[in-house]
């Protein structure tokens, strides 16, 4: 049985991916091929991508799976809460959300468009609600056999935040709170507020917290008394006087993007993520209660939180934690593509997902051509790690470029610019020449596995760069600009079964420095997806102050 797996609601992250028979083989975000962040059009860039890697022609489907329900049942909710008063009656709220839904349901949400693009087809379609599809994303790529399962995000069609039993094989679902009540909507609200852009740049407000402190009550927004939580949303809208007039009204003028930021957007920032990490464990705590179950597994988008991860990994709350990497919307694919084996009984596969490499590759001939067709001097290469950690340790700041690339927001050494973690200016110097981008905004180290225990505090078994560990506070001055302000990391922990090419670069670095742990930071410039082809990263290395571009088996200089 071929699946294809699709997020696609005009909302934000679409992509695509192919299951065969359970197992899953490919895939892949829209913005990567299109180069548009955060693609929201239609994924046909990216299914043409996962036929390609399957062999399959769009005819040989069996199932096209969408990780959304058909437009109608969220425009229903959104006109309930308009009418109850849960959402501001504005007229621009009724033509947003009328507007929305036509446009959805012309398109008989998304299948005419896919039609449009790849013919008739005789392979079945299902819409798969939204949350079910993240539960499935994350329950059945953990490896548990029995699990609470929590799914928290902006909104699906009328969910925000759900939790389910995974057992078996199957998801029983245990309850939901329906949006505006929304932990994703909540921090958004505030990643706006704050001059960043929505459902992109909440990990800017995750940085930035730490630098604040605890001077700001926002109890008329959220509440995390009442268990799990409640976000008041209206407050948040400002009861129809102009977007985030309650929020300006209460806390002052809203951030002009660019702008310097001050004190008081730092206090605000540290409140937001207090009172998201509070309500995030309130739901987990209630989860185990309620599933009796103590492995977790979380999906949806403020499960990017790596703060909070982090958090409720050590809470004592959980033994074991799951968080599918792609925990945004581009991860409701790999949900639903699964969620044909539910039918008539049925169990879910379950296989722990060790990596995200999912993505496509490209040889050294396809590489090679590149690197002629724009003229280029280039060096071949017997040894890439080798020589990627000689220039490490000599202080250059490296693009390294090789096999299938990562699925999820985070480079874990396919698509990365790496840098020596033991230099205290690294930072400013990758921030600076290389990534353009804030000043407080933390990189995040790779290190081998086995040596994650002598560094890190927690989050010794941590491969996607999803969970936040304490740094060991002996090692804080050894791997300072890894290091952020509060002595957290992000880690990647690197085992050599699972990518051998860049464990062995970390090894032959720790042969040079006595250290196993090298900064990791997505290969792109600020604003722009991460680079997908050789011509993407050859284009970011000479538009950037990267030093030199291990690709594939070639060297690159400046
Ligand atoms: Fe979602």
């Amino acid at each position: 049985m071929i699946t294809l797996g699709l997020n696609y609601n005009r909302k934000h992250d679409s992509s695509a991916c192919i299951v065969r028979d359970g197992e899953l083989l490919f895939a892949v975000a829209e913005e990567r091929l299109s180069r548009i962040k955060h693609d929201n059009s239609f994924p046909r860039l990216a299914i043409r991508a996962c036929l390609d890697f399957a062999r399959a022609r769009p005819d040989q489907l069996d199932e096209i799976c969408f990780g959304w329900t058909t437009a109608g049942p969220g425009f229903r909710h959104d006109l309930k809460c308009l009418a109850s008063g849960g959402l501001p009656l504005t007229y621009l709220n009724v033509l947003t959300t009328s507007v929305y839904f036509l446009s959805m349901w012309h398109q008989q949400s998304g299948v005419r468009v896919f039609r449009r693009w790849f013919g008739e087809v005789k392979a079945r379609v299902r819409f798969v609600e939204h949350h079910l599809a993240h539960a499935i994303s994350a329950y059945a790529y953990s490896g548990f056999e029995d699990a609470a399962v929590v799914v928290m995000d902006g909104r699906g069609a009328w969910e925000a935040t759900s939790i389910w039993r995974g057992i078996n094989g199957r998801l029983e679902h245990v309850l939901t709170i329906p949006f505006p009540d929304s932990l994703g909507f909540f921090y958004s609200a505030f990643t706006e507020y704050l001059g960043f852009q929505p459902n992109s740049d909440e990990w800017k407000v995750m940085g930035l917290a730490p630098y604040g402190q605890p001077k700001i009550e926002l109890g008329a927004f959220i509440d995390t008394k009442t268990v799990p939580y409640r976000v008041h949303a209206k407050h948040i809208f400002g009861n129809g006087r102009g977007q985030f007039s309650g929020m300006s009204a209460a806390l002052g003028p809203l951030r002009v993007p660019e702008s310097e930021i001050d004190d008081r957007h730092k206090n605000i920032a540290f409140a937001v993520q207090d009172a998201c990490e509070i309500a995030m464990m309130n739901v987990v705590r209630m989860a185990v209660e309620k599933t009796h179950c103590r492995n977790l597994c979380l999906a949806g988008g403020v499960a990017l939180n790596s703060k909070a991860n982090g958090k409720i990994a050590t809470s004592g709350l959980v033994d074991k934690i799951f968080v599918q990497p792609a925990a945004s919307d581009d991860g409701v694919a790999l949900g639903a593509a699964l969620a044909p084996h539910l039918d008539r009984g049925g169990r879910l596969p379950n296989k722990a997902m060790r990596h995200a490499y999912l993505g496509p590759e490209f040889d050294d001939a396809a590489i090679e051509t590149a690197l002629r067709t724009y003229k280029l001097r280039y060096t071949p290469l017997n040894n890439p790690a080798e020589t990627a950690a000689e220039l490490l340790a000599h202080g250059k700041i490296l693009g390294w470029f090789q096999g299938r690339m990562e699925f999820g927001p985070r480079a874990l050494g396919s698509r990365s610019i790496l840098a020596d973690a033991r230099d205290p200016e690294m930072n400013a110097k990758v921030n600076n020449a290389v990534k353009f981008r804030e000043w407080w905004r933390p990189f995040a180290p790779s290190l081998k596995k086995g040596a994650a225990g002598e560094y890190l505090e927690s989050a010794t078994d941590s491969p996607f760069m999803i969970l936040t560990a304490q740094v060991r506070p002996e090692k804080r001055s050894v791997i300072p600009s890894v290091t952020h302000v509060d002595g957290s990391a992000r880690p990647q922990t690197v085992e050599k079964e699972i990518n051998p090419l860049y464990w062995r670069l970390l090894d032959e670095f720790e042969k040079r420095t006595g250290v196993p742990v090298i900064m990791n930071t997505s290969f792109n410039l600020r604003g722009e997806a991460i680079v997908h082809t050789p011509t993407d990263a050859l284009r970011t290395f000479f538009s950037s102050g990267m030093d030199a571009l291990v690709i594939g088996n070639f060297l690159v200089e400046k």
